[in-house]
Order: structure tokens, then sequence, then C-alpha cells
């Protein structure tokens, strides 16, 4: 056993770091292991004693070693006891300016993250959010839409068919058909997706792209209902002072049929080349549901009316950041993601 105050000399070195190292091991606490280190490494403790007395080079290289030894219990002892602050238990070997390591981080499609945006528009409004089918039959995407026999989007130029009478959908529409099939009005009614369309690609085509379907069926749903509700959705995605124009259009399953226009947002209506020295920017399809829709359905068009609209989310999002050509959606470039 040594004694604190020993002279350089007179410590058995041999015994002290087993002492030391036998103490370090068995101390459980943080309160014990400082105990430890105050005896074996504090100020007045016999090795930094004799480390500030020792003059000879072979006994203070010996102590020095000792001496780190002995720290290295310490650090063990502290990681196992686990209580130590974290740069601490670590030691020096831990260099807290280097640059840290940065975790990629995933993110939603700029898409989606419309997709979502407008779903929790209408769930806000009360609509049920509906899933549509992308491959749809003749009967739901032209018959029952009231479109006539001849009529262009029937033709294999327009349309891509899987068989004679199975298609890859060329709108949402169709959802508004099996949605009123399904259920008694009232009905209020959204439904995104991806449309197919045989489009060569160019800065405002491409085969695929993603609408929005809204459908509200009820007693007295007049064309100001129509107007109100897109103006309400033209004002969340792009701003409070938006307005929105109706001008008058064809659907063969819309009476009368609309092209809703929202007034240009990056001029406010001075007249810029986004709205074309229009004020306005047509931003897609709508209308009062046709009876004949109605009926096909087995609804009372004497009963009921609706409105419907139908929507591009490629065409929102590249108006919202003005950008101008829908094939960068399409390429899945990093340095164009990243930024939304
Ligand atoms: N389905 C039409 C289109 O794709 C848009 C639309 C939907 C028009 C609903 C009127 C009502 O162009």
């Amino acid at each position: 056993m040594t004694e604190p105050g020993d002279t350089v000399a007179e410590v058995d070195w041999k015994a002290y770091e087993a002492e030391a190292i036998a103490a370090y091991e068995a101390a459980s606490t943080l309160d014990e292991l400082n105990d430890v280190n105050v005896r074996f490494l504090g100020r007045r403790a016999d090795l930094p004693q004799s480390l500030r007395q020792v003059r000879d080079r072979e006994t203070g290289k010996a102590l020095n070693e000792l001496r780190t030894r002995l720290e290295q219990a310490h650090q063990q002892a502290a990681q196992r006891i686990g209580s130590l602050g974290f740069a601490e238990a670590l030691g020096e070997s831990v260099d807290v300016t280097l640059p840290g390591e940065r975790i990629p981080r995933g993110r939603l499609h700029p898409i989606t993250q419309i997709r979502r945006e407008v779903e929790d528009i209408f769930v806000g409004l009360g609509y049920e959010v509906v899933d549509g089918n992308e491959v749809e039959t003749v009967e739901y995407i032209f018959d029952k839409l009231n479109m006539p026999e001849g009529h262009v989007t029937r033709s294999p130029l327009h349309t891509y068919y899987l068989s004679d009478d199975v298609v890859l959908r060329t709108e949402t529409s169709a959802s508004q058909v099996r949605t009123m099939e399904a259920k008694q009005p009232p009905v209020y009614m959204v439904s995104l997706g991806r449309v197919y369309r045989r489009d060569t690609p160019d800065p405002s085509h491409y085969p695929i792209f993603h609408q929005v379907e809204g459908l509200a069926v009820d007693k007295g749903i007049t064309l100001a209902d129509l107007k109100g509700t897109l103006q309400l959705l033209m004002r969340r995605l792009f701003g409070d002072e938006r307005d929105v124009r109706l001008r008058t259009s064809f659907f063969p399953f819309t009476e009368p049929s609309v092209e809703a226009d929202v007034s240009c947002f990056l001029c406010n209506q001075k007249g810029c080349r986004m709205c074309e020295y229009e004020g306005w920017i047509e931003v897609g399809g709508a209308g009062m549901v046709d009876p004949n829709v109605f009926q096909a359905v087995g609804y009372d068009p004497e009963e009921i009316s609706g409105f419907a609209f139908g929507w591009g989310l490629e065409r929102i999002f590249l108006l919202r950041h003005g950008l101008t050509d829908i094939r960068m959606l399409w390429q899945n470039d990093l340095r164009l993601l990243r930024q939304f």
C-alpha cells in the first residue's frame, strides 16, 4: 500500500498501478470513479506529485506512460458507467469542430406534394377522396360520359387501348360516374391520379399526367357554387388575391361547360409573359353535370344538380413556380426535385 506523500523513490509503482487499475474497475458510480481518480491521478496523488518532482528522463518517461495507462483505465470505467458527457467519454479523439456527416433526407415528388395539398383543401371542405381506376372500360370513360360515337378522343390516335373495350384512362372523369353509381346524393368527392393520352412530349404535353377531378351533387347546386369552390381552391393554391373567371366551353358530360381562368398572380393582371398579356391564366375545364350523365347513373336531374371540374396537377405546379416545361417533372433530375 502506498501512502500519499511518499517520494518518487519510495513508491512501489507496480503496486500503485495494480491498485489503481483494480479501483477503476471496481468503481460502479460516477462518484466512486471520481474518488478513485482523485486518489490516483488527483493533484495531491503520488503520481502527479512525483511527475512534478522527477528529474531523470527514464523515470519521467515511465511515470508518464503509467499516467496514460491510468487515464485509459479511467476512460474505460467512465464509458462502462456510461454517465460521462459525450465528448468526455470519447476522449480527445473527437474533434467537435469537424463538419458533421450529412444524412441525406428523402422528400416527396412535387406532384405528390401538390396532390396532397389539393386533397387536404377538399377534405377541409368536407369532400371525400375517392380512388379511380387507371385502367378503365370504354363504357365508363366514354359511353357513360356522354361522348358521342366518333368523338375524337375515342380514336386510338388519342387514347391508349389495351383491348377493344379497355383503355388507359384519358381523364379522371370516370370516377364521377363510378362514385354516383355507388351512392345516392348528396355527393362531394375528389379523385386524383394519373391519366394517359397519346401526346408527343413537348413543353406543355406529356403522355402521362395527373388530374384532380371534383364532383358536387346536391339539391340546388348552381354555377355560382362551382365558381365559389374554384375561387377558394385558386386562393389556397395561388394566394388570397386571386380571382376566377369562367368562359364558355364544351365537354360532352357538362352543360353548360366552362373553362376556368385564374387572375395572373405574377403581374397582378398588368400583363406579362406568364399570362400572355391577358391578365388571366387558363387552369382547366368544368361545368354543370349534364342531365344525360345523371340519367345514366340513375339520378333524377329534376331533383338534384351538380358541378364537376377536372384540372391538371402539373399545370398547377408549373404555374405556381413559374416553370415552363412539363417534361422536367418526369425526368427525375435531382437538381430540380431537391428544390421542392
Ligand atoms: N375531363 C375534362 C378534361 O380532361 C375536364 C373536365 C372535368 C371538364 C369535369 C368538365 C368537368 O379535359
